[in-house]
């Protein structure tokens, strides 16, 4: 049964995207399993591959997979899809020359993202002023909310409508309420809403289908599956820096909810980590930096989020985070992403505890009031002060370089099968075949 799961890390944006692309190849499905549009995956591929110009694809609900001809691709149940960015990214990546049609799958359970979810997420985080969580605004929050609400409106409804107009007026009609009084929103019209959707609805029914049954077949046929996580272990509704996390479990626990797969069917766990700490939005971020250093990593690392555009925060490599990830998603295989954006550190720093009160945490705390106010520990390295990017195999790179990435390995406990040290897939060290 090979099923590998690809996960991130950390705080998202560790480069899941090239990974997924690059095993994408040997797959012959690739699967979401949660999260929506606030996900954004950039997959590059070089002009010296496939003969053509340098080309790249900014993925947001569609599994990075779509780029390879002829791979399957699911949308699993644990998904919240907005129709209106789905038909949005289906018309970009057809128009980049890519055709979804027989090869895409939306499961009929995945939930539907509609426009006062949007304005639910957005006044919500208003409201909250200095409090807020720093959410993308796509609605991905309020969907999950009317989900375990057990309000939602799914895939399968868009193929029913007799039922989908029962329950669209009734959400409507109870939605108004709240968009009138708490926010000052005049609410919206049946109408337009019904015929936005039946436009989306054209381009997409032909795509839903029993997801489920389909990765079953799959994984009974010992077909590759490729399961691809969206976000990071820390922004894991159960396991992040909650309340400053997403509305799903991002981690591989979610990969089985969230497309109906066993645990047992899963038999390798990638976990995806950048050579330095990133994240979006609000929260704890122990290893923050803040000055000149954080400016380094943004800039050299291009370091702005692929969906909002928003500057990403940056600090040094946190040892307790990968640690924690590593045992919550029984991570069986590691990829270390963007050590090219080091190479002109003099000192880097890697963190393996946290001081608070005189007292050195060395396993995750669930306390914000830690997390927010602890001091990191630090061990410092040597940098390797020279260039990485494209270095074919792992003993060519720098010894300094080459420690630095051991020692990574000595604190999660796990060697490392991939290095990337750049954006296109030819800059990518391949230590141990995972697939
Ligand atoms: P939401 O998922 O839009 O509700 O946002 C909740 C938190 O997750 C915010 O801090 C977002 O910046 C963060 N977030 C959501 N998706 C991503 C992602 O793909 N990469 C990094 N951060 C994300």
């Amino acid at each position: 049964m090979p099923v590998l799961a690809v996960i991130g890390c950390q705080w998202g944006d560790e480069g899941k995207g090239k990974i997924v692309d690059i095993l994408s190849k040997d797959a012959h499905t690739i699967a979401r399993y949660q999260g929506g549009h606030n996900a954004g995956h950039t997959v590059v591929i070089g002009a010296s591959e496939e003969g053509g110009k340098e080309e790249k694809y900014i993925l947001h609900l569609l599994p990075s997979g779509i780029i390879h001809p002829g791979k399957r691709c699911y949308i699993g149940n644990g998904m919240v899809v907005d129709p209106k960015a789905l038909v949005k990214e289906i018309e970009e990546v057809e128009a980049q020359g890519i055709s979804v049609e027989g090869r895409l799958f939306i499961s009929e359970r995945a939930h539907i993202i509609l426009p006062y979810h949007h304005v639910y997420d957005q006044n919500e985080e208003t409201l909250k002023g200095s409090q807020k969580i720093g959410t993308t605004g796509r609605g991905i929050g309020p969907a999950y909310s009317d989900k375990y609400q057990r309000i939602g409106i799914r895939a399968v409804d868009l193929l029913d409508e007799e039922y989908l107009e029962k329950y669209l007026r009734e959400n409507l009609e109870s939605k108004k309420l709240l968009l009138n009084n708490r926010y000052n929103h005049p609410g919206f019209e049946f109408q337009s809403i019904w015929d936005e959707l039946m436009e989306y609805k054209k381009k997409i029914a032909p795509y839903i289908h029993n997801v489920f049954h389909l990765i079953c077949d799959d994984i009974t046929q010992d077909r590759k599956v490729l399961i691809e996580g969206a976000q990071g272990v820390m922004l894991d509704i159960d396991h992040g820096t909650y309340p400053y996390v997403t509305s799903s479990n991002a981690s591989v626990g979610g990969a089985c909810t969230g497309l109906g797969i066993p645990p047992s069917s899963i038999n390798k766990v990638l976990g995806v980590i950048k050579a330095y700490t990133t994240r979006v939005g609000e929260g704890p971020f122990p290893t923050e930096l803040k000055g000149e250093e954080g400016n380094y990593l943004r800039d050299h690392g291009h370091e702005y989020g692929a969906t909002t555009g928003r500057p990403r925060r940056c600090g040094w490599f946190d040892g307790v985070i990968a640690q924690f990830a590593v045992m919550v998603n029984g991570i069986t295989d590691l990829a270390l992403t963007k050590l090219d954006v080091l190479d002109n550190c003099q000192k880097i720093k890697v963190c393996v505890g946290y001081k608070y009160k005189n007292v050195i945490h060395d396993e995750m705390p669930a306390s914000l009031k830690v997390l927010e106010n602890c001091e990191p520990v630090y061990q410092e390295f040597d940098g390797w002060m020279s260039q990485t990017t494209g270095i074919p195999t792992f003993e060519e790179l720098p010894d300094k370089a080459k420690t630095y990435v051991e020692a990574i390995s000595n604190i999660v406990g796990i060697d490392f099968s991939i290095v990337s040290t750049g954006q296109k897939r030819q800059e990518t060290i391949m230590i141990k075949s995972i697939f």
